[in-house]
Parts: C-alpha cells; sequence; structure tokens
C-alpha cells in the first residue's frame, strides 16, 4: 500500500498557545486537522466563556491566509477547571455553543497548571452541573504528591482519584488524557465496553517511543514531556489500545510547543512539539503495528462520536514517501525543534 485516503482527522488534544507562537505553530496543525480541541493553559489560564471567546477569535485571526476555500480549522474550546470554577460558568460554557469540555490540571501536575485544582472536593459544583448537562471534563490524570514517583503518578491517580471520581459522578462524561500506562489502558478498555462515559486520548510519541529516548547518549531534552514517557511494556500497551478498534480510544497530540532555549536549558520546560508531524508520526506507529487500516477510525471517527459532533467528510491522503523531519522550524522571533528531528519517516500527509 503506498497511499492512505482517510477522513479528515481531528485532534482531540492541542496546544496553541497565543501571539506569536500561535501564529507560528496553527498553520501545521491546520494543514493535517479539521478541528481539535484548544487546551486552555495559557498565562493566565482560560477560565471563563468571555476569555474563551476572545482566544477562539485570535486563534482564527491566525489562521494562514493562504488556507484553499474549500478548507477549514474549527478551535473548540476548553475552560480551565480552578477550585472556583462556578455550575453557572458551566452553564454558559454549554450555552456558548463553542465550549466543548473542561480540563482538569491537578495543580503543579505540569506546564502552566500553578492555577489548577487543589482538591477535587472543591469542584463538586460544577462536576454536578457538567453531569445534569452532558460536558465532557478531560483530564491530567497524574498525582502530584510529591513522595510518588514521577513515574507511577498516573497509576495511583486512577486508584486514588480517578476511580472515587467515576463513582461518585456516574454520568459524568471523561476523557482520560494523553494515556501513558498498561495500567490505563486496562483501565479505559475495561470501561469501554459497558459504558460510553469514559474514553482516552494517545499521542504519537507515547505510540512510538519509550523512556529510554529521554536518556539516548545523554539528556535529551525534547523528549521530556508529562506524562513523561514509560517502559516499553507500557508503550506495547497503548499501541495495542490505540490499533484495538475500540471507539473509546482515539487521537490527542497533546503537541505542546517550548521554544528551543527554553527545552535545551538547566530545567527544561515539558512538552513535545509533533503538530507539524503528527499525522505521519501516528501512520508510522499504526503501520509498525501492521494496523494502518484502523488508523482512520482511531483518528477521525471516534473522537467526533463520543463529543457528539458529526464526523469530518472532506479527506487527506497520506502517501509512502521516505523524509527527514528537520532540525528547526521557526517560531516567532524564536526556534521550535520538532520531536525526534533529524530522523527518518516514511509516510507524508499530501498537500
Ligand atoms: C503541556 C504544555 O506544555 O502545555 N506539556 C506537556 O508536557 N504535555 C502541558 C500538559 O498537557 O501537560
Ligand atoms: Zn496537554
Amino acid at each position: 500500500m503506498d497511499s492512505l485516503t482517510l477522513t479528515r482527522p481531528d485532534d482531540w488534544h492541542l496546544h496553541l498557545r497565543d501571539g506569536d507562537a500561535l501564529r507560528a505553530v496553527l498553520p501545521h496543525s491546520a494543514r493535517q486537522f479539521a478541528r481539535a480541541i484548544v487546551m486552555p493553559n495559557l498565562k493566565p489560564p482560560v477560565t471563563t466563556v468571555a476569555a474563551a471567546a476572545a482566544y477562539r477569535d485570535r486563534i482564527v485571526a491566525a489562521l494562514p491566509a493562504g488556507m484553499p476555500p474549500d478548507r477549514h480549522f474549527t478551535p473548540l474550546m476548553t475552560l480551565y477547571l480552578t477550585d472556583d470554577t462556578s455550575p453557572d460558568e458551566v452553564r454558559r460554557a454549554k450555552d456558548s455553543g463553542f465550549v466543548h469540555a473542561f480540563k482538569l490540571y491537578p495543580a503543579g501536575a505540569t506546564t502552566n497548571s500553578a492555577a489548577g485544582v487543589t482538591n477535587l472536593r472543591h469542584c463538586w459544583p460544577a462536576l454536578e452541573a457538567m453531569q445534569a448537562i452532558g460536558m465532557p471534563l478531560l483530564i491530567h490524570g497524574e498525582v502530584t504528591d510529591p513522595a510518588v514517583d514521577l513515574f507511577d503518578r498516573e497509576r495511583v491517580f486512577i486508584d486514588e482519584q480517578l476511580i472515587p471520581l467515576r463513582a461518585a459522578f456516574t454520568n459524568l462524561r471523561i476523557v482520560f488524557e494523553h494515556i501513558t500506562t498498561r495500567e490505563a489502558a486496562d483501565y479505559v478498555t475495561d470501561c469501554c465496553g459497558r459504558e460510553r462515559t469514559l474514553a482516552a486520548t494517545i499521542t504519537a510519541h507515547h505510540l512510538l517511543y519509550n523512556r529510554n529516548a529521554i536518556f539516548q547518549g545523554g539528556l535529551r531534552p525534547h523528549w521530556y514531556c508529562l506524562p513523561v514517557l514509560k517502559r516499553e511494556p507500557h508503550r506495547l500497551a497503548l499501541v495495542t489500545a490505540a490499533t484495538s478498534g475500540r471507539p473509546c480510544f482515539f487521537l490527542g497530540t497533546d503537541s505542546a510547543p517550548h521554544a528551543r532555549h527554553a527545552k535545551e536549558s538547566a530545567c527544561c520546560g515539558a512538552g513535545a512539539f509533533t503538530a507539524f508531524h503528527a499525522m505521519e508520526l501516528y501512520a508510522e506507529a499504526f503501520e509498525r503495528a501492521g494496523r494502518l487500516d484502523r488508523l482512520e477510525a482511531f483518528a477521525s471517527f471516534f473522537g467526533a462520536d463520543f463529543y457528539g459532533l458529526p464526523r469530518n467528510t472532506e479527506r487527506i491522503t497520506i502517501r509512502r514517501e521516505t523524509w527527514t523531519i528537520p532540525q528547526s522550524l521557526a517560531f516567532g522571533d524564536q526556534e521550535l525543534v520538532p520531536l525526534d528531528a533529524g530522523s527518518t519517516l516514511h509516510w507524508r500527509t499530501a498537500a
């Protein structure tokens, strides 16, 4: 098979940033995806419908002028859940029509999460409203207790936070974002058949690489993201989940741009930039698993179905072609290093 035509995919977890950074990265996502769930972890975070409306306008204004007239890119906005999010804000979000979810960052879990939730108990009124009106909650599922080993924080989150949360809110629609462990894949798989309230996104980098990538011949900051890459058995479990054909697993790149100088520093920010070559990376992962036939449903159907949005009707073509990931990309007046720069890929999305 030398070419693959599929329904235009969507990215169900994307960091677009703002200003010059937004203008630099948005064209890469718009080239491949029709829609994206846009993360709200700006500085300050997007916590109100009014702020999300203004951010959405800035994204639309930053879309590349040269886009063909029949091509669209629709940002699907999210709000950042805080200890103070009111049930009224949840209802306003639903009424807006353009806010599609709330994002739960446990305070301190990752980049720009200082304003996150300190204790889920504080959010019960907001969660009750979300459950009542069918507003999805997107979860960065890692505990923040410094006593818990960094590599165990997702697994511990399932037992300590996710299971009790789902027991208390049995109808709350939840996306367990960017899962990285066998335990998360097993937990979601187990719920998948029985309930339609839980799903998970999986990044391309967690499908392709394990934690050795961070330490290959030296410390490699571009491979540092959160949740951090895990051991090989976890990667294999994620590949099995993503290529299983189960509707509870769908594409979310978690592409998170940080300027080269912020990554190549004594204290490197967490985030891997993959929007440039997202579908090419996913195609690589699905081909290696011998399941290219299941890429379309994972990338283009299951996410839309979960969010209750129509599937896209346009199509894209991905061709077999050997090419090298560039060493760096423009990022305003700075530089951005795409993940796995300098390596060879074997699929390329046609223009
Ligand atoms: C994200 C970022 O840079 O905003 N970083 C990351 O490593 N994924 C934040 C996040 O989603 O955790
Ligand atoms: Zn993210």
